[in-house]
């Protein structure tokens, strides 16, 4: 069997899943993001339980995927391998402030501003899913990745 392998011929976009709970911003990268709705607009990010921002989520009750367009490497590196328990990832950045509060990264394709409506547990991340609040598609192509 070669899960690694396969799971890698699956193509995504890449996402920074924002968030503000309390005085504290944090964004962590995330190719783990789905839509699982029409009606009510509904999606899914999978976070693992030893991320900053999990925590952070629960305690919002609110996030925002902010959808990375082509050449956003810059903002990949920014939010996807260091942890916001020790550094502030915003410094530096100018950003936007979603109706969750959340913050809306600029430059990007477009954002999906959610309400945490459901949790689960699946392994060693936990599935949250967002009702849209507020979203914006820009003119831009979306990154992509594979696995
Ligand atoms: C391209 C890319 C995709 C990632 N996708 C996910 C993901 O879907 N879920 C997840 O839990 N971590 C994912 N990560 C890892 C987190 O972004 C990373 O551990 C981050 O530093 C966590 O930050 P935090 O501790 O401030 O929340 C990804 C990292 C990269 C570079």
């Amino acid at each position: 069997m070669d899960a690694e392998g396969a799971f890698e011929k699956i193509v995504t976009g890449i996402h920074v899943i924002t968030v503000k709970a309390g005085d504290k911003v944090n964004g962590m990268a995330a190719a783990w993001v789905t839509r699982v709705s029409h009606s009510p607009p509904l999606v899914m990010v999978s976070v693992a339980h030893t991320r900053f921002t999990h925590n952070l989520i629960q305690q919002a009750g609110s996030f925002c995927v902010n959808i990375l367009a082509e050449g956003q490497d810059d903002l990949v590196t920014r939010f996807g391998f260091k942890t916001g328990k020790s550094t502030d990832k915003f410094d530096g950045l100018p950003y936007g402030t979603g109706e969750t509060g959340s913050p809306i990264l600029d430059g990007t394709a477009g954002y999906l501003d959610c309400k945490l409506i459901s949790s689960h547990e699946a392994g060693d991340h936990t599935i949250f899913v967002g009702e849209v609040v507020d979203a914006k598609a820009y003119d831009k192509n979306p990154m992509s990745h594979g696995g």
